[in-house]
């Protein structure tokens, strides 16, 4: 018993050791490969390359010398959301939503104007993250809910009070693009169920862009913003057309695809709705990328096998947008990934990030970047 018992500690601080048997294979670092940043890539195809950040990121010295130098967008990956900017006690004081940004957001927003960023906002109307007080009457956590027309003039208030609050504080003219509304959308075609639809009722999503448009300053463009895109994408186009005011003009500007993938996903299909979302003519951006190993119901782990099957496809991807974007097929100004380190992604068991825990590069980056003798395809000149 005791023998084993020494068997099996010595075998864990051996897979200690040797980083639990799958030995890391270190790619050339960034700057050996490339004078290019992110930022110099996507700026040659007219476009921001942006990264979603926490206070986290933005006080750790490691996490902002990379932001600042590989990126030149920022989104808040929580600081923003509904939940976060809605004060419940002044509510309350006032009889109506109170919009209020808190210490965090705060900081994001002072770093980033020192710091030259652009600021993509996200998100207000969404069924989730939102606080369930906010649909009551009185503002209470309990008790019966408002009605329509209350409701109506809630929505007003939450989206007119966020562009004043920015405003107050001196970083409105940090944004360019605003989700107005998150995830309305069902894969089968029908609208999901939320406070806002079961109050409101399905013209909530009209209201939502009549008022970010009546309020908004014309520089922000006003984003609906989705994950699984590549199957609602003729649902989303339909959608936006209903998007328009009496004289037929579009109270939207672009479509938000979040772009949280798999790299089984059918590469072919994801390019096939992003040319179905071309066609409206409206702008789109890459919002929340992420590019997971495996699928969903099955993670697969970073062997060096599967990260250059992320590199590769990251390449194809990137190649088949900048193509786009180059030919005027496509009008996209930015992409934003959701994060830029697998050790602080949101879904690091997939290991979907263009950097690893290390911070050391991926041939996902290199993949992104189109240095294809890095992107992970087989060849003398990919990395030892
Ligand atoms: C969705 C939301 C994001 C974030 C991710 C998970 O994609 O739009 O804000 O919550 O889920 O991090």
């Amino acid at each position: 018993m005791k023998h084993k018992r020494v068997i099996s500690v010595l075998l864990i601080v051996m897979m200690i050791l040797t980083g639990c048997g799958s030995s890391k294979v270190k790619l050339p670092a960034q700057t050996e490969v490339t004078d290019q940043t992110l930022k110099d890539v996507f700026a040659e195809h007219g476009m921001k390359v942006g990264t979603c950040v926490s206070s986290r990121v933005t006080d750790t010295q490691k996490y902002a010398d990379l932001v600042i130098g590989q990126f030149n967008s920022l989104t808040m990956e929580n600081a923003m959301k509904p939940d976060y900017i809605l004060n419940q006690k002044e509510s309350q004081a006032a009889g109506k939503p109170v919009v209020e940004l808190n210490s965090e957001a705060l900081s994001i927003l002072s770093w980033a104007k020192t710091n030259g960023f652009s600021m993509r906002g996200h998100t207000l109307i969404w069924h989730s993250q939102t606080p369930d007080w906010l649909f009551r009457e009185n503002f209470a956590s309990s008790g019966p809910y408002v009605g329509r027309e209350e409701m109506l003039r809630r929505m007003e208030a939450l989206i007119s009070g966020i562009f004043e609050e920015l405003d107050d504080h001196g970083y409105l003219d940090l944004f360019y693009a605003y989700d107005v509304v998150n995830e309305a959308w069902m894969e089968d075609g029908s609208m999901r169920t939320s406070n806002w639809k079961r109050i409101i009722g399905d013209d909530y999503l009209w209201y939502a862009f009549y008022y970010a448009d009546r309020y908004a300053p014309e520089s922000i463009d006003l984003y609906y913003n989705d994950y699984n895109e590549q199957y609602k994408a003729e649902c989303i186009a339909d959608f936006v057309e209903t998007l328009k005011d009496d004289d037929g003009r579009y109270l939207i500007d672009g479509i938000g695809l979040q772009a949280h993938l798999f790299t089984e996903d059918d590469l072919a299909n994801y390019l096939d709705g992003v040319d179905v979302l071309a066609e409206t003519g409206l702008k789109l951006e890459l919002t929340e990328v992420d590019l997971g190993l495996g699928k969903y119901e099955g993670a697969k782990s970073a062997t060096d096998a599967n990260l250059r099957v992320q590199g590769q496809y990251f390449y194809e991807l990137f190649e088949g947008l900048f193509k786009r974007v180059d030919e005027g097929k496509l009008r996209m100004d930015a992409v934003t990934f959701w994060g830029f380190s697998d050790g602080l992604s949101w879904r690091r068991e997939y290991s979907p990030q263009l950097y690893d825990s290390d911070l050391d590069p991926k041939y996902a980056l290199y993949g992104v970047m189109q240095i294809k003798e890095h992107a992970g395809y087989e060849s003398a000149e990919t990395a030892k």
